[in-house]
């Protein structure tokens, strides 16, 4: 039988080519979005014409508002049957420092890159008895950095409960994370932008998607592994080169 992924912010981006990834080893997809409900239109009917015979649907949810979060399954589960693997990609990703981060924008981020995944998580493990998730974390969790304080936070707490949740769910249920580095410019930067960055980590280069889907590959074909963080990002985590 076919397998089926759930993937938070599927319409565009690390999603979007994780979605591809995955329908071209066989598996259904079930692509969350949120305001890209065109992107996520299109999407799903190319998914459906290169692959008649699979699954694919759309749903969206508003991910900071938890009312939708707990929603998202209902909406899945009778449109695509059991779902075997979760992927925790959607997040909103804002700079601010901590004296910048009022609570609004503290609760925004919270919200969409920690306790969304977290209720998901916690929804996946009460519906199905066995499956893996994936976490995307971020190799900012390493340093104290200030610029982005809510987004790392709501990274370092998503990191800290994939352990524990781990831990809780196994021997079934696995749980892992991917922490990116220089993967993709934001939206309204270009390549540039992460070439200038890369200059100070140890593989002088941005990544592009490729490494995260070899990651992704790996915890999915490694059913001893879990509780584990897979730093994909050019050995960024190990600290800046010195010139
Ligand atoms: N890009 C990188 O270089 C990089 C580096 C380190 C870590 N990461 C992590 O890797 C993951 C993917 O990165 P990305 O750059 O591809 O992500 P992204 O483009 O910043 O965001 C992915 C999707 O998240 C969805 N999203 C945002 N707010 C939402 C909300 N309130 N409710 C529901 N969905 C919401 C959006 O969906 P809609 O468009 O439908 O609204 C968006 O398309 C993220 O978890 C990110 O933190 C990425």
């Amino acid at each position: 039988m076919r397998k089926t992924a759930l993937i938070t912010g599927a319409a565009k981006r690390l999603g979007k080519a994780m979605a591809i990834h995955l329908a071209k080893q066989g598996w259904n997809i079930a692509i969350h979005f949120n305001t890209s409900e065109l992107d996520a239109k299109r999407f799903c009917e190319e998914l459906t014409t290169s692959y008649p015979n699979q699954q694919f649907g759309i749903f969206r949810a508003n991910l900071s508002v938890m009312s939708e979060v707990e929603n998202l399954f209902p909406q899945v589960i009778p449109a695509m049957g059991p779902v075997d693997l979760l992927i925790n990609n959607a997040s909103v990703f804002e700079p601010a420092t901590l004296a910048k981060t009022t609570s609004d924008f503290l609760e925004r981020q919270m919200n969409v890159n920690f306790r969304a995944p977290f209720i998901l998580t916690r929804n996946f493990a009460r519906a199905f008895t066995s499956g893996v998730i994936v976490n995307f974390i971020d190799t900012r969790i390493v340093t104290n950095q200030s610029n982005f304080a809510a987004y790392s936070l709501s990274k370092k707490v998503l990191w800290e409960m994939s352990k524990m949740a781990a831990l809780e769910f196994g021997p079934n249920i696995r749980i892992n994370g991917i922490a990116p580095g220089l993967t993709l410019p934001p939206e309204e930067k270009t390549e540039d932008y992460l070439w200038k960055l890369a200059g100070k980590i140890a593989m002088k280069r941005p990544g592009g998607v490729d490494p995260i889907l070899k990651s992704l590959d790996y915890i999915l074909n490694n059913d001893y592994l879990t509780g584990q963080l897979l730093f994909c990002d050019g050995g960024e985590n190990l600290g800046q080169t010195n010139e």
